[in-house]
């Protein structure tokens, strides 16, 4: 595991930007898994930069997010497919039918479908992922094991409070979501994972010092053997 610190978020966003558009100069047909959340945010205005001023191109680029909201379509304003094209997919020159979110609506069988397509599409080349504050990557909460395909989850409240901002109301986050797995994650060849703020600093030390446990999921991360790590000097400040 390489882990970088940058002095701060935008810093780290053009760094994160670097690394995927690197990825895709180099297989411009390239696979990667995206995340929504706040903290990719900067990191997808400076791809879409980067792509309008021609440094890399996504003609070719698929993609495949991590999760999606149970019960919510694609259309629904919080949907994170919605999220993904007001914040990337619509300012780069990408082909809409190349991006794939989990659909919302989603049960098991056609949730551990979504693997069957990423392997189709030759495995994700480079996983960004975020990590919430409970340790959390993708919608993958603390549990006694490691889940591995495709799947349907019940949202903690942590969560649930965590993600009210993007709604009206707590009441209104919905309670379950579809998300890769860890065993999905785990077989990406490639994972950048990025953190900014403070409010991340104690999660950040108990993945990166902590055992690796089901109780804090991103810790599985020190048994992939090409993981960076981006983090604000922020989030890196109880490392
Ligand atoms: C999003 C996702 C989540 C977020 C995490 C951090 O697709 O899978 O794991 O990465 O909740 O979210 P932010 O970046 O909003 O703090």
């Amino acid at each position: 595991m390489n882990v970088y610190i940058y002095p701060d978020a935008q810093t780290l966003a053009v760094a994160a930007a670097a690394l995927l558009a690197g990825a895709v100069i180099e297989k411009p047909d390239a696979v990667l898994g995206l995340a929504t959340g706040s903290t990719p945010v900067p990191t997808y205005r400076e791809l879409a930069r980067l792509n309008k001023a021609g440094a890399v191109s996504f003609a070719k680029a698929r993609t495949f997010n991590l999760d999606e909201y149970a019960g919510l379509a694609p259309d629904h304003p919080q949907s994170y497919r919605r999220f993904m094209n007001e914040q990337l997919f619509d300012h780069i020159d990408i082909d809409p039918a190349n991006t794939h979110v989990p659909s919302g609506f989603a049960g098991d069988a056609e949730a551990a479908d979504y693997d069957v397509q990423i392997a189709a599409a030759g495995g994700v080349d480079v996983q960004l992922l975020g990590i919430g504050h409970d340790g959390h990557i993708g919608f993958n909460e603390p549990d006694d094991t490691f889940s591995r395909t495709t799947h349907r989850v019940e949202l903690t409240d942590i969560t649930r409070q965590a993600n009210a901002r993007f709604f009206d109301s707590v009441d209104e986050v919905p309670t379950h979501a579809v998300t890769m797995g860890i065993g999905t994650i785990m077989q990406a060849k490639r994972i950048l994972m990025i953190a900014t703020g403070r409010d991340k600093a104690e999660t950040v030390r108990a993945m990166l010092r902590g055992p690796v446990s089901p109780r804090m999921p991103a810790s599985v991360l020190a048994l992939h053997r090409d993981v960076t790590v981006m983090l604000d000097a922020e989030a890196a400040s109880l490392r």
